[in-house]
């Protein structure tokens, strides 16, 4: 395996419940016998997608400012890794600006996938895996929009986001760490996700 699974901590807070989901993620996955990269996207900035629509054009789909930052780094962390995980506060019912700004600048890998590029076309299909946090208790769409917006950001990289794990009533930046069946839920869910893919020889 040349890259390993990537996680994303994309609260802009840290030490927070997001950075506790994406650890205890990889505890399970070293459980497992595994182990895992963690990107602190919460703490990157990224130049905003201007939709200049340069990308649908310019050799390999590439971004005018594919340079100028760290996005394009991530993206090839992604397109190379056997499976991805994002920890994310919902922040307004929806992602936080920096992971959103994340999303947006995948606009070349829409164009990539969906244009005459083969950039995609030898990926397998791997999974990625997502853990959302919420202060609020209720509220039917907390989590659809943020979950809609990271799949089919993700597709594009022939990555499938899995049903997300959603946790409500987590605000305080300890109520996670507090709640001993949210933690276990993450654990296991890491030790799986390794599991997976060994079975699939990924
Ligand atoms: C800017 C901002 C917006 C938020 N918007 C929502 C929201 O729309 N719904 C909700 O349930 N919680 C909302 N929250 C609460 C966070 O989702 C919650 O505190 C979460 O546990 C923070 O995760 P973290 O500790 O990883 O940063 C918001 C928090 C912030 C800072």
């Amino acid at each position: 395996m040349k890259q390993l699974p990537v996680l994303f901590k994309c609260s802009h807070h840290r030490k927070g419940n997001s950075d506790l989901a994406a650890d205890l993620f990889l505890q399970g996955i070293r459980k497992a016998g595994g182990d895992a990269e963690i990107i602190t996207l919460g703490d990157m900035d990224f130049k905003h997608c201007i939709g200049c629509l340069k990308c649908r054009t310019a050799e390999n789909n590439r971004c005018i400012f594919a340079d100028k930052d760290g996005a394009q780094e991530l993206y090839d962390k992604i397109i190379e890794a056997p499976f991805t995980f994002f920890s994310s506060p919902i922040y307004f019912y929806h992602l936080p600006s920096r992971l959103k700004t994340f999303i947006d600048r995948g606009q070349w890998a829409f164009e990539a996938a969906t244009g005459n590029s083969d950039i995609f076309s030898g990926l397998e299909i791997r999974p990625a895996y997502g853990c959302l946090v919420a202060g609020r208790p209720k509220g039917e769409k907390l989590f659809e929009g943020a979950e809609l917006s990271l799949k089919f950001f993700l597709r594009f990289f022939k990555t499938e986001l899995q049903p997300a794990i959603t946790f409500r009533s987590i605000d305080e930046p300890q109520d996670l760490q507090k709640d001993g069946e949210k933690c276990a839920v993450l654990l296991d869910a890491g030790e799986q996700a390794w599991k997976r893919m060994v079975e699939n020889g990924s």
